[in-house]
């Protein structure tokens, strides 16, 4: 086999920027910028007084399957103190991860502003909360998908400082999944009609959604 090598011929003009150099918030730019489209996890939690919280991460992927687990990522508010939902989960272990739909992405954009530890944003935009079944914070009615998750690891990435962000690793106990958005174990992508997050205040519909089937290497002697 031909080993690859780089293609010298066209001259590319590039920016190359070392993070060190740069600071935290270009750093921050350029992360959103080059990591798109971000799903988005609309994260309902409670406080150990059962007062509920609801904030959207798009630092928000999921991680394995067995056992079913997802990650978000909160960052530190820019005095460094933790956000609300982070102190939640740090000390009830619980979250419900609800999807965000088309229809309600102003409600969502609207929970990512700064309420003071305690408010649930959940009454303050709106939006309707229905009981979950194994985990204390509500689920969004509005939302067409719920997972239901405990906290499995946590992992501080940073010195605590504004930039630094705590990684959430959270196992999926239940999934709710509406009906018209399930069909033979799959989830529909029309009727979910996802919106994903892009750089600074763009938004993305998903559009365009082609089908590519996966390749199948010819039989290779050294793999037979
Ligand atoms: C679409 C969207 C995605 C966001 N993603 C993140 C994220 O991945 N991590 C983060 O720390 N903050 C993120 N934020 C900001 C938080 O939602 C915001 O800081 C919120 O106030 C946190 O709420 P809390 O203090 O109730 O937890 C995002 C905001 C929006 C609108």
């Amino acid at each position: 086999m031909k080993p690859v090598t780089p293609d010298t011929s066209q001259k590319k003009t590039s920016i190359t920027l070392d993070p060190k150099t740069i600071g935290n918030k270009a750093a921050y730019q350029l992360i959103i910028g080059s990591i798109v489209p971000r799903p988005i996890a609309f994260v309902s939690t409670q406080n150990a007084e059962g007062i509920g919280n609801l904030a959207p991460f798009s630092f928000f992927s999921g991680v394995s399957s067995h056992p079913p687990a997802l990650m978000i990522s909160v960052a530190r508010n820019s005095d460094g103190s933790k956000k609300d939902t982070l102190r939640n989960i740090e000390s009830t272990g619980e979250l419900v991860v609800n999807s965000v739909g088309e229809w309600m992405i102003e409600a969502v954009n609207q929970c990512s502003a700064q309420y003071p530890f305690g408010v649930d944003e959940m009454g303050q935009v709106g939006l309707t909360p229905l009981r979950s079944e194994r985990v204390k914070p509500f689920r969004v009615a509005e939302s067409l998908i719920h997972l239901e998750c405990r906290m499995m690891h946590i992992y501080e990435i940073g010195d605590g400082s504004e930039g630094s962000a705590t990684v959430v690793i959270a196992e999926i106990i239940l999934f709710h999944i509406d009906s018209t958005v399930y069909r033979e174990g799959k989830i529909l992508l029309e009727p979910l009609r996802a919106i994903s997050r892009l750089a600074g205040k763009s938004y993305g519909k998903i559009s365009g959604v082609f089908d590519l089937p996966r390749p199948k290497l010819p039989p290779s002697p050294l793999r037979e």
